[in-house]
């Protein structure tokens, strides 16, 4: 089996390395500040989380590893055969806490979010307007500081929103990380995909 796969360093990188090992394939023990590492017949590019979906489309990756929240919000044409059944979260409308009659009751919201995209569609299908606000992460600062009404994020443990003074409104979606495979690739290197898929079908949680 010889592909390259892109990863993040993110939130799914421990998963990804348990999935890995549980699977018998090889995974960079410790990659350092290295972003290109060949482990095995394995070549892993790691790259930010937002970005894993892109080097797989334009086929620089074979394969990789990404959130459903990720995939949703970059809409980049891939397969999508697997869902590893690791990195669950939910992806929910937060507000400080008591500020939701009110939220409901509004006609137009400013959001702050890393999944604008996302964002967008979901009140879009309410009907509401909204002015979107594009951040990169720590998102739920936003409203304490004033910047937003309400924010659009992950919740893994709730922690970050308790911290913050912020709850939940409602949910968008619900994610997971997810195989994702170049379409090309899909079939031009069928054999090593094949063994790829199997290893980790085979070793899901
Ligand atoms: C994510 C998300 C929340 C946090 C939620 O952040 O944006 O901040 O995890 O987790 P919790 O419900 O378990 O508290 P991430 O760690 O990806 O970093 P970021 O803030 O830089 O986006």
């Amino acid at each position: 089996m010889s592909l390259t796969l892109a990863l993040s360093k993110g939130r799914l990188l421990r998963g990804s390395e348990q999935l890995f090992t549980r699977a018998g394939l090889p995974f960079p023990a410790d990659e350092g500040r290295r972003l290109v590492v060949t482990c095995g017949a394995l070549r892993f590019l790691f790259v930010k989380d937002m970005d894993v979906p892109t080097y797989v489309e334009y086929g620089v990756a074979d394969c990789g590893v990404a959130g459903r929240d990720v995939l949703l919000e970059s809409q980049s044409d891939l397969y999508e055969p697997l869902d590893l059944g690791f990195g669950r979260c939910r992806i929910v409308v937060a507000a400080p806490v008591g500020t939701a009659p009110g939220l409901r009751r509004a006609t137009t919201l400013r959001v702050a979010s890393k999944y604008p995209r996302l964002a967008a569609q979901h009140f879009l299908a309410r009907g509401l307007s909204v002015e979107l606000i594009r951040l990169q992460g720590s998102v739920e600062i936003a409203p304490r500081l004033g910047l937003a009404d309400c924010i659009v994020d992950i919740v893994e443990t709730g922690r970050t929103l308790a911290e913050n003074g912020l709850e939940i409104v409602e949910d968008v979606v619900t994610s997971s990380a997810r195989l994702i495979v170049n379409r090309a690739g899909y079939h031009a290197r069928r054999a090593e995909v094949a063994a790829l898929l199997a290893a980790l079908a085979g070793a899901r949680s």
